[in-house]
């Protein structure tokens, strides 16, 4: 899919030529730096990217349908209410004034057709399925007494409770510490197996989609600059912009206050792309072609795809 959005400073190519395909049941595991054009693909695959500064054009198919084919309305009347997205910042999707019971139940009474009485009772088990120690406690508080691990749970609690199909989880854990991110994670992985969900899990942090994820997208300046099954990638990694995320993840025993490795250098401005491969003035292994032309998107044999002239394992790019 491409998404373009009409700015005052020009045309923004915030995706390009992105064709994503979730198998039903699968995680898939969208990764690159903040500004690669995750959270936009995401919304516009869900069929929430609307405005008149928009347009659009590629595919995102699950379960045999393109979704980006798709408006809003169909999406909802094909899917129902198969499809849901939890955020990165709890706090702003729940209302600070209502009463967690009331803001679980509404969905089920709004698009279930459930009694007050049988949402409450529904709202208390979904809280136990997001693994929340008294759930009947639980219902009568309001979010500013919550942790932000337990308001997180609660929105994936609001995500699963009318019975996604597909559930988008745009960095679910980034505003979380790295405990509670691993239980939030483990909850996810549980949840999607036992409700047989198929779940988009975007993310900044490679890490995150080691563990978590049976194929991996990994965006660069708006495009998927390698895909492959996440066994395959972290076996085979090809790219070397993939090396330097590895390189950033955050560890563990890292002392705190420890400053993080970035990688180096910005991405290039998305109104003025460079000519050749976006990644050329960062990367270890420039060469002259990278510069002057941009690499297609090429297929390994396996189904692993990259997007570089000089892969990692190549006899050039080792030399470097
Ligand atoms: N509504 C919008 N109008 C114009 N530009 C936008 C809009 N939304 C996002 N962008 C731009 O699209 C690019 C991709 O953004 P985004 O998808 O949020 O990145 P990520 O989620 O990977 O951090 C960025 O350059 C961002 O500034
Ligand atoms: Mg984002």
């Amino acid at each position: 899919m491409n998404i373009k959005f009409e700015t005052p400073r020009g045309l923004l190519e915030a995706v390009r030529n992105v064709n994503l395909e979730i198998p039903a049941g699968a995680s898939v595991g969208i990764v690159g730096e903040s500004g690669s054009g995750k959270t936009v693909m995401s919304r516009a695959a869900m069929g929430l990217l609307s405005g008149s500064n928009v347009r659009r054009e590629g595919t995102v198919v699950f379960d045999g349908k393109d979704l980006t084919a798709m408006s809003r309305e169909d999406v909802r009347n094909e899917f129902g209410t198969g499809m849901a997205m939890i955020f990165q910042d709890p706090m702003t999707a729940l209302n600070p004034v209502r009463r967690i019971g009331a803001q679980i139940s509404e969905g089920l009474r709004l698009r279930l057709g459930m009694d007050k009485r049988a949402a409450m009772a529904r709202s208390a088990e979904l809280l136990a399925l997001v693994r929340i120690p008294d759930p009947q406690s639980m219902l009568r508080k309001f979010p500013y007494q919550l942790s932000g691990g337990m308001r997180q749970r609660v929105m994936i609690a609001i995500a699963i409770s009318c019975n996604p199909k597909l559930l988008f989880a745009d960095e679910p854990t980034t505003a979380l510490d790295v405990t509670v991110q691993s239980q939030i994670l483990q909850i996810l992985s549980d949840l999607r197996r036992e409700l047989k969900m198929s779940m988009v899990l975007v993310t900044h942090d490679l890490g995150v989609v080691a563990g978590n994820t049976d194929f991996v997208a990994v965006m660069y300046a708006g495009e998927v600059v390698e895909q492959a099954t996440t066994t395959e990638l972290f076996a085979n990694m090809k790219m070397p912009y993939t090396e330097a995320l590895l390189k950033s993840i955050p560890k563990i025993d890292m002392k705190s206050g420890q400053r993080l490795p970035v990688i180096e250098g910005r991405l290039p401005d998305p109104t003025d792309r460079p000519i050749g491969c976006g990644f050329a003035s960062r990367c270890s292994y420039v060469q002259a072609k990278c510069t002057t032309e941009h690499p297609p998107l090429v297929d390994a044999g396996n189904g692993h795809l990259f997007r570089c002239w000089f892969p990692l394992g190549h006899s050039i790019a080792r030399k470097v």
